[in-house]
């Protein structure tokens, strides 16, 4: 049997996302970043990524359709004879992000796709964006999956920060989860306390690297708590008491001429020691868990884990074998992630069964 050709589109946020993969090999992945509107809220605001993602959607589909044409054609070398596989008609299901997210993001997402999928007589397969970050480090691998399971998946964003114990492709439990902010969502609430912009996390990443991470003691939280959970708001928290004892407001710009040098070195070091401790509270848990479940090996996904320090810190304190996605796009949202788990479902034809019914789910977990 043919690899399947699977359109997945994915609005569960502030990106307007679509994908076509072919089996696992990821033919395009088109994004249409919303960050320039949500900037100077220094955070996504629901009503205004709704407008957005509608006004994208249909542009974002398309073009990740035309782009997949001329890589499908070289991918399976020969065309098929009189081919509609890479045009809307070739292909075999639509899959879209049903949560988590924020709902009238999701939303836009799911009313397409269901259209979509009803107009071509196509299955539709619904999909737990979480999953996608999970299984976001097979895509584009090739051959067979390697013997990887049971893994422990980590997955770091915006929105989440969990431990997943990874039985097979399909077979989740969740082993542990922040218990109120994620990971990204600390790193862009610093950046904004510093005004240094949005999203807050990419920024940090370069300053820390001109900090001391030793400058400033910060707490790690829950770190002796015996169980597999996380908390970022206590450090956010005593971070923002640090910031207002020094009595400056924060930085515009960390770079502008005029702001004196010792500034300029609070915030690299607050950045440097911000994430020192989120890596502790991460490689901590990480270490826990192996530990407990005795994984083969680690999978990683997750906006925060393209950050080459949190990966090299979780490289040096575990001793498994990693895998990670295989390039920054795939770790921050996108829909080729979806197509991963969307190929397995198609595997096992697991598709929505009254399409008409299907609704987005804002709350969805492992
Ligand atoms: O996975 P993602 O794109 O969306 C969610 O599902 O939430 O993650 C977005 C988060 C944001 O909080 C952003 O600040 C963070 O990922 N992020 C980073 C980096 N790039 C994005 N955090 C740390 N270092 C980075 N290089
Ligand atoms: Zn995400």
């Amino acid at each position: 049997m043919k690899p399947p050709l699977i359109l997945a589109i994915d609005t569960s946020c502030d990106e307007t996302c679509a994908a076509v993969s072919y089996g696992r090999q990821i033919l395009s992945n088109v994004i249409s970043s919303q960050i320039n509107i949500h900037a100077k809220y220094g955070g996504v605001v629901p009503h205004l990524a709704k407008r957005a993602h509608l006004e994208k959607i249909e542009f974002v589909v398309t073009e990740a359709l035309k782009r997949s044409v001329l890589k499908g054609l070289k991918l399976r070398q020969q065309p098929e004879k009189n081919s509609k596989r890479t045009d809307l008609t070739g292909i075999d299901a639509v899959a879209v992000t049903v949560g988590p997210g924020l709902a009238p993001a999701l939303e836009v997402g799911v009313n397409f796709a269901k259209n979509l999928a009803q107009k071509l007589n196509k299955p539709l397969i619904a999909v737990n964006h979480l999953e996608g970050h999970l299984l976001s480090c097979l895509a584009n691998m090739t051959g067979t999956v390697p013997y990887i399971f049971p893994a422990i998946g980590l997955i770091v964003s915006g929105g989440h920060t969990e431990l997943v114990l990874v039985k097979s492709i399909g077979h989740y439990q969740l082993l542990g989860q922040t218990l109120d902010d994620a990971a990204g969502e600390a790193l862009d609430k610093l950046a904004k306390m510093l005004q240094l912009g949005y999203p807050g996390g990419p920024i940090i990443e370069e300053l820390a690297k001109l900090g001391n991470p030793d400058a400033i003691k910060l707490p790690v939280p829950l770190q002796h708590s015996n169980d597999l959970n996380f908390s970022f708001s206590g450090l956010k928290t005593a971070a923002m008491y640090i910031i207002q004892k020094r009595n400056t407001p924060g930085v515009k710009d960390v770079h502008t001429p005029g702001v004196k040098s010792s500034e300029v070195k609070f915030v690299y070091d607050l950045c440097a020691s911000f994430q020192q401790a989120i890596a502790k509270s991460l490689t901590t848990k990480l270490i826990f868990a192996i530990d407990h479940y005795y994984p083969a090996s680690l999978l990683l996904g997750g906006g925060v884990l393209s950050n080459l320090y949190f990966r090299r810190q979780i490289r040096q304190s575990v001793n498994l074998p990693l895998y990670l996605p295989k390039n920054k796009k795939l770790f921050t949202d996108n829909a080729a992630m979806i197509c991963i788990p969307a190929y397995y479902k198609f595997l096992k034809k697991d598709f929505v069964k009254d399409i008409s019914t299907l609704d987005r789910q804002p709350n969805l977990n492992f």
